[in-house]
């Protein structure tokens, strides 16, 4: 019997690879490194591959999947974002998505109350400081390095799915008084009984929301309506003691746009998980002349259960997917 062939373009943890080793009968194909897989040996392993297991850093678009052929019947993504992949050219063509959305909720919600905090108390400015030898020439007074205060904020959300919810769950015994959140998926929102434990609203507006809140959250997925969607002017309407936190994608923000709010002290910080055109951002970058702004390496799901939890996820998907069983997760094309 022909074994069926199967793309992986990662390594992946020990588990994982045991749970699709012990399937003998798959012809597995694996990028042999922990870097990202190059395009060209996607390409060139792609054709006759029944299941395709990929990574936010992998582009399976229209050229990966029309390479692959006809018997491609699932991709499973290492991730909760899907935007990397081409998801009508899949809906097309009948072949099932997987991805790991519940997996790494924690883990997210955790970095991204990590990012608010270093944002409004200059978290990254004051390590900075420390570091470069600055701390002699900066003896403690009452003003150094203060920001605001989370206790008291109204903290809005742009896009207010899973790790939106994880995350106000963790900002509210910090005191905060108020949440307001702007969605395309209302109907999707399941409210405990007992809420919140924080009055929490939808808001009929962008606009509203830039303007009110204290701590702006970009959770929302990359589509064509939300790329840019903080752009020069929402970052006008934001407070001037606002933060701005990214943990989605990077083009959700514009970049530029945020460099000039903060260099014009528009808004007073940014915590960024996530940048256009990562990774390729150099030491001179605009935006890390910013002392307010924190950039981390998107590394929002990096903690060692988490992974290990979206390796076997993954590998579940893709078995679950050839077989035409249900998947751990799949993603509604
Ligand atoms: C994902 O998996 O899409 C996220 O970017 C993890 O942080």
């Amino acid at each position: 019997m022909t074994k069926l062939k199967v793309v992986i373009t990662r390594q992946l943890s020990a588990d994982a690879q045991k749970l699709l080793d012990d399937v003998t009968d798959l012809h597995v194909v694996q990028w042999p490194s922990e870097k990202p897989c190059d395009r060209s040996w996607l390409l060139e392993h792609a054709k006759g591959a029944s299941g395709i297991l990929v990574m936010l850093t992998d582009k399976c678009d229209e050229e990966v999947i029309a390479t692959a052929g006809p018997q491609l019947k699932v991709v499973a993504s290492f991730s909760v974002g899907t935007d990397h992949v081409d998801r009508p050219a899949l809906k097309s063509r009948n072949i099932r998505l997987g991805y790991t959305p519940t997996s790494l909720t924690d883990a997210v919600a955790d970095l991204t109350v990590m990012l608010v905090l270093m944002a409004q108390r200059r978290g990254g400015e004051a390590m900075r400081a420390v570091i470069d030898g600055k701390w002699p020439q900066m003896p403690w007074h009452p003003f150094l390095l203060t920001g605001p205060q989370i206790r008291g904020c109204t903290v809005g959300f742009l896009g207010f799915g899973r790790i939106a919810q994880a995350t106000l769950k963790r900002l509210v015994p910090f005191g905060i008084k108020r949440a307001i959140y702007l969605t395309s998926k209302p109907g999707k929102i399941v409210k405990e009984a007992d809420g919140f434990g924080v009055p929490t609203e939808s808001i009929g507006s962008i606009e509203e929301l830039a303007t009110d809140s204290d701590v702006v959250i970009v959770g929302c997925p990359l589509t064509e309506q939300t790329k840019y969607i903080v752009n020069a002017e929402f970052l006008a309407r934001m407070k001037k003691t606002a933060v701005l936190i990214n943990i989605a994608r990077g083009p959700v923000v514009d970049t530029d746009a945020l460099t000039s709010a903060l260099d014009q002290g528009q808004i007073f910080g940014a915590g960024l998980d996530v940048i256009e055109n990562e990774p390729n951002i150099q030491a001179d970058h605009a935006l890390l002349k910013q002392p307010r702004c924190v950039l981390l390496p998107h590394i929002g799901s990096a903690a060692i259960e988490t992974r290990e939890e979206m390796a076997i996820e993954s590998v579940k998907n893709l078995l679950a997917g050839l077989n035409g069983e249900a998947m751990v997760n799949e993603y509604e094309l």
